[in-house]
């Protein structure tokens, strides 16, 4: 027969594997939560990064310097703009949403920057959301990470093959499926609600290879939005009668 003390001892230690177990799973060591500060990550950490809406000469400093929304310089906030911040997990490849039910891009310049740190400042090139003639509602935003530290942000495009022979689309620039902004609520019938493909790739403090954009690049369009059951009757039953 075992002891008190043995069994104490043993809780002590089912307990100790317990949290051990627990912490191994979701550990995040970022205590980084400002967009506008340095860090660098592992997988398994959430990283912080936010994506301005605005006009494009509202990201440009003097005309022609592509700043930042963190650089003072740019003073975003004295412009018509609006920031969203995102906390997703690193290499985990996630579907941001941005309801537009009550944020129409289009207001606020029609083009978002996505961004992230200060001395190592890393943002991405405007891209075109929406204006009063179309609205482009699907983006894949890869991060591309470096020993940790967010070296880039890109917006990958993959021309118009989904949108093609489509009559609801408009392929803008070769790049874009766009939809027609007067079949967007409120004026039409369709949600368009921005919905944002995060993929990472490079490596993180450990030299661990970030994945998760390959695994995007096999995903078939939309495919993504399956697997958020409660986007699933929002944004794609709304594309299937479309489709
Ligand atoms: C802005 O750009 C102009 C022309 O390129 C240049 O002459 C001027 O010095 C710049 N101003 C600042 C504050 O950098
Ligand atoms: C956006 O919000 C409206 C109102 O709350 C809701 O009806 C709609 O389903 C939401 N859209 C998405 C894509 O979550
Ligand atoms: C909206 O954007 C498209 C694509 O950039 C452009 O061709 C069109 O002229 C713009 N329309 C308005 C009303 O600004």
């Amino acid at each position: 027969m075992a002891s008190i003390a043995e069994l104490k001892a043993l809780l002590v230690f089912l307990v100790t594997i317990a949290s051990t177990l627990f912490l191994v799973k979701s550990a995040n060591t970022n205590k980084v939560y400002s967009p506008c500060l340095d860090t660098t990550v592992q997988v398994s950490d959430a990283f912080t990064f936010a994506i301005a809406f605005s006009a494009t000469k509202s990201f440009y400093f003097n005309s022609s310097l592509e700043l930042s929304p963190c650089d003072r310089r740019l003073d975003l906030t004295s412009q018509n703009s609006q920031i969203s911040v995102f906390r997703p997990k690193v290499d985990e490849i996630s579907l941001l949403t941005i309801n537009t039910s009550s944020f129409s891009p289009s207001n606020y310049g029609g083009y978002m920057v996505a961004f992230a740190g200060r001395k190592y400042a890393a943002r991405s090139r405007p891209a075109f959301v929406a204006n009063g003639t179309y609205t482009v509602t699907s983006f894949t935003l890869v991060l591309e990470f470096k020993k940790g530290r967010l070296q880039n942000l890109y917006w990958k495009r993959d021309g118009c093959a989904k949108c093609s022979g489509n009559s609801n689309f408009v392929c803008l620039n070769n790049q874009d499926c766009a939809l027609r902004t007067t079949s967007c609520k409120p004026q039409g019938s369709v949600d368009c609600s921005l919905g944002i493909q995060l993929a990472f790739s490079g490596t993180d403090k450990h030299f661990s290879a970030l994945n998760s954009w390959y695994e995007v690049q096999n995903l078939r369009q939309y495919s993504l939005y399956g697997l958020y059951s409660n986007l699933r009757d929002s944004l794609t039953s709304q594309y299937n009668k479309i489709f």
